[in-house]
């Protein structure tokens, strides 16, 4: 008979019922690439992979497709504090969604307050580990991903769960090292956790992320080349010495991208489908965009996208600065996106210096954003570090080829000069001379074309990413 091995999967976000990032893409496709592959993708192993999310204030679901499964109190403070699951299903995958005062505090997913989101996701994190006791389903593995979850490997390793899940393993994967999280030493206090002597420094030895990563069996990054870089001082966010101790315990698995959704085959977003073999189709997308956005329509002028989360780490505004450089040649620029307020002004005062030739949209919008992935020659991603990326993975399946930084998941996923174009230094300059590269092999038709085809011919499915990740739970 087949083992099945029981895999419980935390994370703040996922889709398709919230998301703010690139974490809510992975928690929403992981789980359920893992629960697809075969006993022969495993080597014997039925993978029983659940999802447990906060229930966020700004999750609409049907009241009718929420059952209520589970009502249990944590004890804070000398009270009693009520917790809720409810369960829904993604696909045939059980999902679970923890209510309770602390997640309805807050209004947003993630807040600038950080004493109500220290609150929020250790509240969740304690009440996903009580949850298991009251569910009729114990994981062997408990996946936890960045900071707001972490903390359950910790309550796992200092024993807090005690007789219940002695064999229960902890995996933490980091999608973004440089947030740590709020110091919780008061949090953990009032839930009754003692804070552990570790070999975190000082200064770290009361954030949930590092606890976790303490704590927990294995901790995976988002991409082999960000593991490495974490272990540097540049991308370490301070803990680069206690990485170079736990080198064992440390690997990177590249994310995938859900490869049905975004097919130029069969996007329903675009305005003409089209595939590698039908190439001279992609322009019909390209003259969309651009009569959407009121720039001129015309296929030669080479078109700039860019989609992305509106923050420091994005490096957006290197990509500003080198557009408005680049005043003698021709091209056009449509930007998408949410963020810092900062940077959106920025881009919106670009947009002012060159109104015929930049259009910038200041809101999430997955519709717009699948047509410039679809109808731009270029994506530009110049991110100061980038954990995995995922949109220049989208990007590089639509024939939009990348122009980006060689940094961790890009570089990675990006061939410079065959499926994209990569720079070294996150300064103007080096950008510049890579958007240079690309406008001179734009010029080429039938170089660019090949480009394309190249980058529309990556696979970046999830199957493999789930793979490893699945021989590394049977190794725990
Ligand atoms: C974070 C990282 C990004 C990564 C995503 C999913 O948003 O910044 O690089 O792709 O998480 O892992």
């Amino acid at each position: 008979m087949t083992k099945t091995l029981k895999v419980l999967f935390l994370a703040a976000e996922a889709t398709p019922f919230v998301k703010i990032g690139g974490l809510a893409d992975v928690a929403g496709a992981l789980p359920r690439a893992l629960r697809a592959l075969s006993e022969e993708d495993t080597g014997g192993v039925k993978l029983d992979v659940r999802l447990a999310i906060p229930l966020h204030m700004v999750i609409r679901t049907e009241a009718a497709t929420l059952r209520p499964v589970a009502s249990f109190s944590l004890m804070r403070s000398g009270s009693e504090l009520n917790a809720q699951v409810f369960e829904t299903n993604s696909g045939d995958m059980p999902v679970y969604f923890i209510a309770g005062e602390p997640i309805t505090n807050s209004a947003s997913v993630y807040s600038s307050n950080s004493a109500l989101d220290g609150e929020k996701y250790t509240f969740f994190s304690l009440a996903a580990l009580e949850m298991i006791k009251h569910l009729d389903w114990e994981p062997d593995i408990i996946h936890a991903n960045d900071w707001h979850t972490s903390l359950v490997s910790y309550a796992l390793q200092i024993k807090h769960w005690d007789a219940e899940m002695q064999d229960t393993k902890s995996l933490l994967t980091v999608h973004n090292l440089p947030f740590l999280g709020p110091d919780i030493m008061g949090r953990l206090a009032s839930y009754g956790l003692p804070l552990s002597a570790t070999d975190l420094p000082k200064w770290a030895h009361a954030k949930p992320l590092p606890l976790g990563l303490w704590a927990s069996k294995k901790n995976v990054a988002v991409s082999p080349t960000y593991a490495d870089e974490m272990l540097t001082k540049e991308f370490g966010a301070g803990l680069e010495d206690f990485f170079a101790s736990h080198k064992n315990s440390l690997t990177g698995i590249i994310n995938g991208i859900d490869s049905e959704s975004y097919d130029p085959e069969k996007d329903s977003a675009i305005s003409t489908n089209y595939s590698a073999e039908t190439l001279e189709e992609r322009s019909w997308n390209k003259a969309a965009l651009q009569k959407s956005t009121n720039l001129d329509i015309d296929s030669s002028i080479p078109l700039f996208g860019i989609v992305s989360r509106m923050t420091g780490q994005k490096g957006i505004d290197l990509a500003l600065s080198a557009l408005s450089r680049l005043r003698q040649e021709s091209w056009q620029a449509v930007i998408l996106g949410t963020g810092d307020s900062v940077i959106e002004k920025q881009a919106k005062r670009l947009e002012k210096l060159f109104p015929d030739r930049v259009k910038v949209e200041i809101r999430y919008d997955d519709k717009l954003a699948r047509k410039i992935y679809a109808g731009s020659d270029m994506f530009l991603m110049p991110s100061l570090y980038e954990p995995c990326g995922l949109s220049q993975m989208v990007a590089m399946r639509y024939g939009c080829i990348p122009i980006a930084r060689a940094t961790g998941g890009l570089k990675d996923t990006i061939k410079n000069g065959e499926t994209g174009f990569l720079f070294e230094n996150a300064n103007t300059k080096s950008l510049l001379k890579a958007m240079r590269e690309a406008l001179q092999v734009y010029k080429n038709n039938n170089h660019w074309k090949s480009m394309q085809r190249n980058a529309m011919a990556e696979d970046f499915s999830w199957g493999n990413s789930a793979k490893q990740y699945a021989a590394l739970y049977k190794s725990l």
